[in-house]
């Protein structure tokens, strides 16, 4: 296995090397902007992870490691639009840079790149096998992306529908990164499959870590704009359970002027506080980190590749960005 490093460098060199058109700039250059501002690169450093831990070279998945994260942003282009965000990693969103006919249309243009990427080198089964995958994928994410939003205006949401909205719209697509790797490397299947489940169960950690660093987070380190969840009314661990356990009035209050904002996400934050919801959140991160690494127990792969799937799973349960 390689180190975490080590993979970076290959991530960040292939997508310094994608070639884009040069014309019509208006399309190809939000792709490149969004490309080359940096991220965490953790589903492409899953997928190639995955393919090296089941003993094959890193090259066998390198493109549909570049699929996977193409994919992922552009699913960050749209739901900046969805969601009214103006900061992604440290600078202006696509839409705010540009405008929103933008981040829809170099989006869309994501979503076919990723398709492309996903075939590329592959024989034409696994050419079939990785896009059924991919698709599957996307089908799930977009109808967790739609709960997302009906969820905004609902008040009868529980913590079961939340975690099921999460599922879809981010932790498939860590577990479908695993799975794409194992695939490209021709792993048995009860290794693909354990190997899912980690992806899946350190997807859902990473989402509610995602929620509270939206509250508690430092909108330099994090990148994005903080208390965008609560002015959207997103159903979120933290909003759910302050909901139902608050008795001050304050969740239910409305605050209907833009001049409320700082306001808003003042009291809120303050029942969170009170309710010690964010140490409680940091207790069920750590829950669903213990579980990802507890499906590794049935993957067969080398004490050297286990440790490194521990070590990212490890580094979520604190992440700042
Ligand atoms: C952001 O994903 C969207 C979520 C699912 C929370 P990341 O936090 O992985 O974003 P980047 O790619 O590192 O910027
Ligand atoms: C992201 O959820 C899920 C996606 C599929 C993009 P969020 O809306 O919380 O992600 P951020 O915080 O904007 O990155
Ligand atoms: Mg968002
Ligand atoms: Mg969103
Ligand atoms: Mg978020």
């Amino acid at each position: 296995m390689q180190t975490l490093s080590d993979y970076l460098g290959i991530i960040e060199q292939n997508i310094k090397e994608i070639q884009y058109p040069e014309r019509p700039s208006g399309l190809y250059q939000p792709i490149a902007y969004t490309l080359d501002c940096g991220g965490k690169r953790l589903r492409p450093t899953l997928v190639l992870a995955s393919c090296e831990a089941f003993g094959r070279d890193v090259s066998q998945a390198i493109n549909q490691a570049l699929a996977v994260e193409m994919f992922h942003n552009f699913t960050l282009l749209h739901d900046d639009v969805m969601d009214g965000a103006d900061m992604r990693r440290g600078r202006p969103t696509v839409h705010v840079r540009w405008d929103q006919r933008t981040a829809i249309l170099s989006g869309d243009t994501m979503l076919t790149l990723s398709g492309m990427l996903v075939r590329r080198g592959c024989t034409a089964e696994k050419s079939l096998e990785v896009s059924r995958l991919l698709d599957k994928t996307a089908m799930e994410v977009y109808e967790g992306q739609q709960l997302d939003m009906d969820f905004e205006s609902r008040l009868d949401v529980t913590v079961d529908d939340y975690m099921e909205m999460i599922r879809l719209k981010t932790s498939v697509l860590l577990g479908c990164a695993c799975r794409m790797g194992a695939l490209m490397a021709d792993a048995d299947t009860a290794s693909a499959d354990a190997l899912y489940d980690y992806g899946v169960d350190l997807g859902l950690a990473f989402q509610l870590q995602d929620d509270w660093l939206d509250t508690y987070g430092d909108p330099i380190v994090f990148g994005k704009g903080i208390g965008g969840d609560i002015l959207n009314d997103k159903k979120t661990w933290l909003s759910i359970m302050a909901r139902a356990e608050d008795t001050s009035g304050i969740m239910n209050r409305r605050f209907a002027r833009p001049d409320e904002d700082y306001e808003k996400i003042e009291l809120v934050r303050g029942v969170y506080d009170n309710l010690e919801l964010g140490t409680r959140c940091h207790e069920l991160i750590d829950r669903y980190v213990d579980r990802a690494i507890g499906h590794l127990d049935k993957v067969a792969i080398t004490p050297a590749a286990r440790q490194f799937f521990i070590d990212i799973a490890e580094k979520s349960r604190t992440r700042s960005h």
